[in-house]
């Protein structure tokens, strides 16, 4: 250990300066003020796409301030919670405001963090050196998914039990310890008080401070590796003699300037939201979940809030009838891998051993199960993308023109598949959604071929910058 320093001042410095000596020679202040904002040089070619991040830390911190009042208010308790909840409403002191900013918060979340993934998807974000960003990213996202499906429960309404009553028992689906994991999940028979006690733990506490603590290891590897931008050009590579990136800005003050504009421009739709359609037609608060939870009386349509329809359609579209089809498609998968593909005999055979065990599965267990590993590959898939993308370029602004297309394709699947999930099933609709999902699972699966295919442009040595 080091010996104690501290810095000398003289006796008339100012006490602000002589205050700040004193701590940083306890704690790093300066040191990680410099680090993480005031010589943190990030491209100076950031576009719309880079705000997305920093509205997913002030949402962060609204969900995380509104809680902390609702959780004074409202009570984990099945014959209390609907109507505590309607006390936050009506008799609480702006508790409307509260609810309703953290209500709408919870859709603002995903939509910003949909647009944030957007934009790693454009500009190859997630590939080598930043793919621990991308896989911690991963790990947010799965993180968020828990907490909303956990939080939806709490108001204790009709589709807040319901909707945990089937999300439930997919884990039942599971062959051999599904029921006895979905009763675990469930502490009794049927979604009950012990469920609800359960859940509130989860989402006011364990589930929050493992995503905080992703968050954090998310900045500190995006600051060790330093930001990407939309050309994709690494600007870590031209610096001057100092070591200072050609290409960079110091994060503060240009970037906080900026960040600030965006957020006000964010604050201004989301207080419209919050003061003027906090329901949003359905899609943010359900109106079924105005009617308190009768375990007697199950809804004749049941659907998850919007932000995880895309990939409720996908468990829905693995029907019976579909498995042939996905039988098919693993075994053109194997055929694929085995005869173009550059991997050493021994990975082929494993990839041939592997996919006949996957087409025994499929004839064995029910299209149930597979729906749900369906699901979940879905969304875990997301995390090989580092190693899926085998594209010679980041950004897609140097990728075959072609490729935009493939994206286009992609993202029109993705939003048929969130229609479709919020809609009763029909025979069409079924259809679709099974089209699409191949189109899903496409798109990654093959993404080691089409991302290499094509004439790619020349990557420029410097970002494109015009100042406006
Ligand atoms: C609570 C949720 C999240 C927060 C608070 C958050 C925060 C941030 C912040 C502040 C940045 C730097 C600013 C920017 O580049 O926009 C960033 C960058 C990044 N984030 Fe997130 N993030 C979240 C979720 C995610 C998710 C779900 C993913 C992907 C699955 C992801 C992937 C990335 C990537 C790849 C970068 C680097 C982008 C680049 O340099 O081009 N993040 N994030």
């Amino acid at each position: 250990m080091g010996a104690f320093h501290e810095k000398k001042l003289p006796d008339d410095a100012p006490v602000s300066a002589k205050a700040l000596n004193w701590v940083d020679s306890r704690f790093p202040l300066t040191a990680t003020w410099k680090a993480h904002l005031s010589e943190y040089y990030a491209p100076k070619n950031f576009n719309f796409w880079y705000i997305f991040g920093s509205l997913a830390l002030l949402v962060l911190v609204i969900q995380i301030v509104t809680g902390i009042f609702l959780v004074m208010h409202y009570k984990p308790d099945a014959t209390l919670a609907f109507a505590s909840v309607e006390y936050i409403m009506r008799d609480v002191p702006w508790g409307w405001l509260v609810r309703y900013m953290h209500s709408t918060g919870a859709s603002a979340f995903f939509i910003v963090v949909y647009l944030h993934m957007v934009r790693g998807l454009l500009y190859g974000s997630y590939r080598k050196p930043r793919e621990l960003v991308w896989l911690f990213g991963v790990g947010i996202f799965l993180c968020l998914m828990g907490e909303a499906f956990f939080g939806y429960l709490l108001p204790w309404g009709q589709m807040s039990y319901w909707g945990a009553q089937v999300i439930v028992n997919l884990f039942g689906a599971i062959p051999f310890i599904g029921p006895d994991l979905s009763l675990w999940i469930r502490g009794d028979y049927v979604v009950s008080d012990a469920t609800l006690n359960r859940f509130f733990s989860f989402h006011v506490i364990a589930i929050p401070l493992v995503l905080i603590g992703l968050v954090v290891a998310h900045i500190i590897a995006l600051h060790e590796v330093g930001s990407n931008n939309p050309d994709g050009v690494e600007i870590k590579e031209k610096t001057d003699e100092k070591g200072v990136p050609l290409d960079g800005v110091p994060f503060h003050p240009y970037y906080t300037v900026h960040d600030i504009f965006g957020v006000s421009i964010f604050l201004m739709v989301f207080s419209a939201v919050v003061f003027f359609a906090p329901e949003m037609g359905g899609y943010f608060l359900e109106y079924n979940n105005f009617i308190p939870a009768d375990s007697l009386k199950t809804p004749p349509h049941i659907a998850p809030v919007w932000y995880f329809t895309p990939f409720y359609s996908i468990l829905r579209a693995t029907t019976a009838d579909f498995m042939g089809w996905l039988i098919a498609g693993v075994a053109a998968y194997v055929a694929l891998l085995v005869f173009k593909s550059r991997l050493s005999s021994k990975l082929k055979i494993a990839a041939i051993v592997i996919g006949l065990a996957i087409i025994g599965g499929m004839l064995i267990f029910d299209a149930k199960f597979w729906g749900v590993v369906l699901m979940g590959l879905s969304v875990v898939i997301l995390g090989g993308l580092p190693w899926l993308d085998k594209s010679q370029v980041k950004s897609i602004r140097y990728r075959p023109s072609w490729h935009k297309y493939v994206y286009l394709v992609f993202g029109i699947a993705f939003v048929i598949l969130g229609y479709l999930g919020v809609q009763p099933p029909t025979a069409i609709g079924t259809t679709v959604s099974q089209v699409c999902s191949f189109i899903y699972l496409g798109f990654f699966l093959l993404m080691p071929w089409w991302s290499a295919a094509g004439t790619f442009k020349p990557v420029p040595d410097r970002v494109v910058y015009h100042p406006h």
